[in-house]
């Protein structure tokens, strides 16, 4: 529940980030490429850590966690089934396939699950893994999947979209892959390209490591010896706080964070009048007499704008004046949420699924909502803060999958919120 600040800029002090979520989830997938332990820094507690660990756990690793450290041991041998509930409890599921079939020769899984954002199918790792030699046979709605001889072998591979998680799965596949794989047209993310660093360091040849074209040479199971993978502060939750800041901020500091991986967010708030000073690792924004402007937002593969900061920018295009056009281009269900924004006031026509108009400035009034993924609960949250009386928010589970502890940390900045149940 939050009661809202009815516009007022009131909010003031500092907010940490902590690290990023789609960085941690592809490193603990990854420790199936290592013979050795890997030891993990910065670990957030959040609820997709605790499923992820979960179903490692299912497939005999050893996993030990003490405050934001976590190590982890992947067995010498496994038959690759993946618990189907669990795999189905979250989308990054599918990245374990990679680490688990390159390592042991198979691996079996059900469609994964996750935010209900598209129809998010996995047409591109099941072509990539066929391309690698693989076998996949579809049974009773599970997939398996057979390394012919046991071992994966490189290929030349060109992504039909330069999708994340493949692009992800497939680099760590063919780390263990005889010879040589190409990744053409892979994706750049951040969290890309720290888990590819870490890979490298560890005994994985990686060229073309932050380009559109990974090379890597395939070799036997990677050894840490010691070394701490630090997940890297994450770059949504420091856009949103930022966005949150924006809209019902008097003096805020966003610290912990990487500015320069938020660079398209933060141009198009600087554009549209918001008062930033701007880090190494902390931005700083403070209330502007002005009204925002408007801006056009459209999502894109990084080092585009997210399409994971896409709602909590809607939510701020919502307070500025004039038009602005939302240009989803990632997922075709993640305008649906918008619904709820108008409920609650704005002014908001949606053309097709990928793009919205957004006319502003339209005060808010607290409602009623679900949230139907984390980052548009998130969102929620914002436009709660900024409404006018109160706003309740249900499904909170999904907000919990993505940040921790939100609600002790927006009041720590002044926001009244608070929860109702676990
Ligand atoms: C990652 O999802 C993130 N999740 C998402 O964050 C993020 O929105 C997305 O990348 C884009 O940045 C994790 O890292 C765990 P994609 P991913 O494969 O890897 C299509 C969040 O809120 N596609 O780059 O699943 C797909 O349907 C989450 O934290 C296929 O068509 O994203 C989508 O339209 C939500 N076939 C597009 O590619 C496939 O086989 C981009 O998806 C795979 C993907």
């Amino acid at each position: 529940m939050i009661k809202g600040l009815g516009g007022a800029k009131t909010l003031s002090g500092e907010i940490p980030v902590r690290g990023a979520k789609n960085d941690v989830l592809k490193i603990i997938a990854g420790s199936f490429l290592f013979a050795d332990t890997v030891a993990i820094e910065n670990v957030p507690d959040i609820r997709d850590v605790a499923s992820l660990l979960a179903l490692a756990e299912t497939l005999d690793a050893r996993v030990e966690r003490r405050g934001r450290s976590l190590s982890i041991t992947a067995p010498q041998e496994s038959a690759g089934h993946l618990d189907p509930h669990l795999a189905k409890s979250l989308r990054s599921s599918v990245v374990l396939t990679g680490p688990v079939l390159a390592r042991y020769g198979a691996v079996s899984f059900p469609h994964p699950g996750g935010c209900v954002i598209g129809a998010r199918p996995i047409d591109l790792f099941i072509k990539a893994f066929e391309k690698m030699g693989a076998t996949c046979r579809v049974e009773d709605g599970a997939y398996r999947i057979t390394a012919e001889g046991g071992r994966l072998h490189g290929a030349d591979l060109f992504l039909d979209f330069p999708s994340v998680g493949v692009t992800e799965t497939t680099l760590m596949a063919a780390t263990l892959a005889e010879g040589t794989t190409t990744i053409r047209n892979a994706a750049m993310e951040p969290e890309i390209q720290n888990l590819a660093r870490f890979l490298a360091a560890s005994g994985a040849r990686i060229e073309g490591i932050g380009t559109p074209t990974l090379t890597i040479e395939g070799g036997s199971a990677l050894r840490a010896a010691g070394k701490t993978y630090a997940v890297i502060p994450d770059r949504i939750e420091a856009g949103t706080f930022l966005v949150l800041a924006a809209l019902a901020g008097d003096d805020v500091t966003i610290t912990g964070c990487r500015p320069a991986h938020i660079r398209a967010l933060t141009a198009l708030l600087e554009q549209a009048g918001a008062d930033m000073t701007i880090g190494e690792d902390t931005i700083r924004i403070r209330a502007t007499a002005t009204p925002y402007h408007a801006v056009n937002v459209r999502t894109h593969t990084y080092p585009g704008f997210a399409t994971d900061l896409q709602a909590p920018m809607t939510v701020f295009l919502t307070q500025a004046m004039g038009e602005s056009l939302v240009f989803e281009t990632i997922f075709e269900g993640r305008l649906n949420y918008t619904d709820d924004l108008k409920r609650m006031g704005a002014n908001i026509t949606m053309f097709d699924p990928h793009r919205i108009l957004v006319r502003g400035a339209t005060p808010l009034v607290g409602k009623e909502l679900d949230g139907p993924d984390l980052r548009a609960g998130l969102a929620y949250v914002i436009a709660g803060t900024i409404a006018s009386k109160e706003s309740v928010i249900h499904a909170i589970g999904h907000i919990d999958r993505g940040y921790e502890r939100i609600e002790e940390r927006f009041r720590a900045l002044g926001v009244d919120i608070t929860r109702a149940v676990d």
